[in-house]
C-alpha cells in the first residue's frame, strides 16, 4: 500500500509557537486530507484549542508518554526539551523531524534541506534534523551554482528578523517601538538589546574565536548539507527590527568564473527559488513581499568586483516557513516517497547518500 502523508499520525511539539502556529497554516493548504494529529507544548498551554482545516486540537503536555502510536514527531522547541523528548519518540517507533540545534552535528542524524540533499533521509537512525533558518536559504541558493562550478569560499552577512528568535520577540519588538515611539525607555527581555530601530551585530553567544554561535552554525551547518567539508565560510548574523523572513547578503568564490546570467539561468531552474532581479525597476527580493511565501529569493546578483571568480547576491526567505516548518513538512514528504519512515527501513547507510 502505498502511504501518504493523510495516513500518518504525527505529534508537533511546539503547536502553540511561531514555529508550530506556521507548521499548521502550510500543512492545511498543502494536503487535501490531513494526517491525525497531536498538538502538544508545554504544561501551560494544556487545554488550548487550535483550530486546524476545520479540526478543532486540544493541546496536551508533551512528556516521554506522548508518542505511542506516533509516525512523525515535529519538535521545534528548545533544545533541551528536544534532548529530553526526542529519544522517547524514537523509542516508541516515530521518526523525530527536529528544529533545533540539539542534534544537528551529530554524525548519525541527517540535517536535510530537500531541494539540496533529500537523499541523506535515508541513512536516518530516527531523528533528523533541519538547519538554522539561516542556513537554509543560503544552501539552497548556492547549490544549483555549486553542482557545476564547486564552490570554495562564502562571505556572508545575515539580516535576520526577530521571529527568528520565536513568538516572544515579536511582541517585543512592537511593545519596544510603542515605547520609543511614546518617549519611554525600552524594556529587553525576550532580546538582549533594544530591537527597535536598532540593529544587533550579536545573534547567539560569543565563541572563543569571535563569532557567535549562530555564525559557527551556519558554517557547521553550510558544510554538511553540501557534503563540502572544505568550503571555506565567514558569516556575521544580524537581528534587524523585522517580523519575519530572513536576508543575507552573500560573496560566492568559485574554482572558476561564473557570469551573473548564468547563475540566474541555474538559480531559476532550480525548484524552490525564486530569481527576481531587475534592478532597474526596483526589483529585488524585500521582507515585506517574501514573508507569507514558501520559495528562497534571489536577486541583487552581480559580479564581485574584488575576486575574479566571484559572485554577490542578495537572498532572501521567510525563515517560519522555508526557514522552519515548511522545511520540516518537506522532510516527512521525501521520508514518505523514499518509503524510509521507519528507521529500520532506512539504510543506515551514509556512503553515497546525498542527491
Ligand atoms: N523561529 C524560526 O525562524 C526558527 C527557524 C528554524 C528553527 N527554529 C527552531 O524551532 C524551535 C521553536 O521555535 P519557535 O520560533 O516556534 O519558538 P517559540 O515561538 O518560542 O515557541 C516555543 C514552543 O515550545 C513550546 N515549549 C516550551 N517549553 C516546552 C516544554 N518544556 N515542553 C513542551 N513544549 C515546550 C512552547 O509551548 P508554550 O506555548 O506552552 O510555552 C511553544 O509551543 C526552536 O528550537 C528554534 O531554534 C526556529
Amino acid at each position: 500500500m502505498t502511504v501518504s502523508i493523510k495516513d500518518l499520525t504525527i505529534a508537533v511539539v511546539g503547536a502553540t509557537g511561531a514555529v508550530g502556529t506556521e507548521f499548521f497554516r502550510i500543512a492545511e493548504r498543502r494536503y487535501a486530507q490531513l494526517p491525525k494529529i497531536k498538538a502538544l507544548a508545554s504544561s501551560r498551554s494544556v487545554g488550548k484549542r487550535l483550530t486546524v482545516g476545520g479540526r478543532e486540537l486540544v493541546v496536551a503536555e508533551a512528556t516521554e508518554d506522548s508518542f505511542a502510536g506516533v509516525d512523525i514527531a515535529f519538535i521545534g522547541v528548545t533544545s533541551e526539551v528536544s534532548r529530553r523528548l526526542a529519544p522517547a519518540a524514537v523509542a516508541a517507533g516515530a521518526v523525530v523531524i527536529d528544529d533545533g540545534s540539539a542534534f544537528r552535528m551529530q554524525d548519525e542524524v541527517p540535517l536535510v534541506v530537500p531541494e539540496v540533499n533529500g537523499a541523506d533521509v535515508e541513512w536516518h537512525s530516527g531523528i533528523i534534523s533541519i538547519p538554522n533558518c539561516s542556513t537554509t536559504p543560503l544552501v539552497v541558493a548556492a547549490h544549483p551554482l555549486h553542482s557545476v562550478n564547486p564552490i570554495v569560499r562564502i562571505v556572508a552577512a545575515t539580516y535576520q528578523s526577530v521571529s527568528g528568535a520565536g513568538g516572544a520577540p515579536m511582541v517585543e519588538l512592537r511593545e519596544q517601538a510603542q515605547d520609543v515611539l511614546d518617549g519611554k525607555p525600552a524594556k529587553t527581555e525576550a532580546i538582549s538589546q533594544q530591537i527597535a530601530f536598532n540593529v544587533i551585530p550579536r545573534i547567539d553567544q560569543f565563541g572563543e574565536d569571535g563569532y557567535t554561535f549562530e555564525e559557527q552554525k551556519m558554517r557547521q551547518e553550510t558544510q554538511k548539507i553540501m557534503h563540502a567539508p572544505t568550503i571555506r565560510f565567514s558569516a556575521t548574523c544580524v537581528r534587524v527590527p523585522v517580523y519575519v523572513t530572513h536576508c543575507a547578503a552573500v560573496n560566492l568564490e568559485f574554482e572558476n568564473p561564473m557570469s551573473p546570467d548564468e547563475a540566474r539561468q541555474l538559480m531559476r531552474e532550480m525548484p524552490g527559488i525564486t530569481v527576481l532581479d531587475d534592478p532597474a525597476h526596483d526589483a529585488y527580493p524585500m521582507p515585506w513581499d517574501v514573508t507569507g511565501t514558501d520559495d528562497v529569493f534571489v536577486g541583487r546578483i552581480r559580479q564581485d568586483t574584488s575576486h575574479p571568480n566571484g559572485l554577490v547576491m542578495w537572498i532572501a526567505a521567510d525563515n517560519l516557513r522555508k526557514g522552519a516548518a515548511l522545511n520540516s513538512l518537506q522532510i516527512a514528504e521525501e521520508l514518505v516517497a523514499r518509503n524510509c519512515l521507519k528507521p529500520d527501513r532506512a539504510k543506515r547507510v551514509k556512503s553515497g547518500a546525498g542527491s
